[in-house]
C-alpha cells in the first residue's frame, strides 16, 4: 500500500513539473507574463490562421474598436475580445455569441498605455493576441 502511495505522490509531482516545463516553454515572447497566446508572428499549430484569429485593432476618436475577422456560426465563432495591460489587469471585455453578425467590440480605454493587448478567444483555436498602444 505505501509503495502505492509513493508511487502516486511522485507521479503527480513529476506531472506538476512537467506541466509548469511545458508552459513555459511555450509561451509567446510578444505576450504578457503567464499568458499563453498565437500571435500573427506566433501562430504556432495554427499556421495560415492569423488572418482569421489575430484580433484588428483600429483607434478613432479616443475609442478602440477589436475585430477578428472571422465567420460566426453554432460550431465555430469568436466567444469573447478582451483587453488587457502588460501586468494582466483587465481593462475591458465582450462576450459574443454564435448569433452575432461579426466578432467586433469597441471600448473606450483612459490615458496613455505603451503596451496593451487585446485578446481574441475562437472556441475551435483558441487565444489570440495583439499588442498595441494608445
Ligand atoms: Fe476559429
Amino acid at each position: 500500500m505505501n509503495n502505492r502511495r509513493n508511487f502516486m505522490k511522485t507521479s503527480l509531482v513529476a506531472s506538476a513539473g512537467l506541466m509548469a516545463a511545458v508552459s513555459s516553454s511555450m509561451a509567446c515572447p510578444n505576450t504578457p507574463k503567464n499568458i499563453f497566446a498565437y500571435s500573427t508572428a506566433n501562430q504556432g499549430r495554427w499556421e495560415g490562421k492569423a488572418g482569421s484569429h489575430a484580433p484588428v485593432i483600429t483607434q478613432i476618436d479616443g475609442k478602440i474598436t477589436i475585430e477578428t475577422k472571422h465567420g460566426m456560426a453554432n460550431e465555430h465563432y469568436i466567444v469573447k475580445h478582451s483587453i488587457i495591460t502588460e501586468e494582466g489587469e483587465v481593462l475591458g471585455e465582450n462576450v459574443f455569441f454564435p448569433s452575432d453578425k461579426k466578432a467586433l467590440s469597441t471600448y473606450e480605454i483612459k490615458g496613455k498605455h505603451t503596451k496593451l493587448y487585446a485578446l481574441s478567444v475562437c472556441n475551435l483555436h483558441d487565444l489570440w493576441i495583439t499588442e498595441f498602444s494608445i
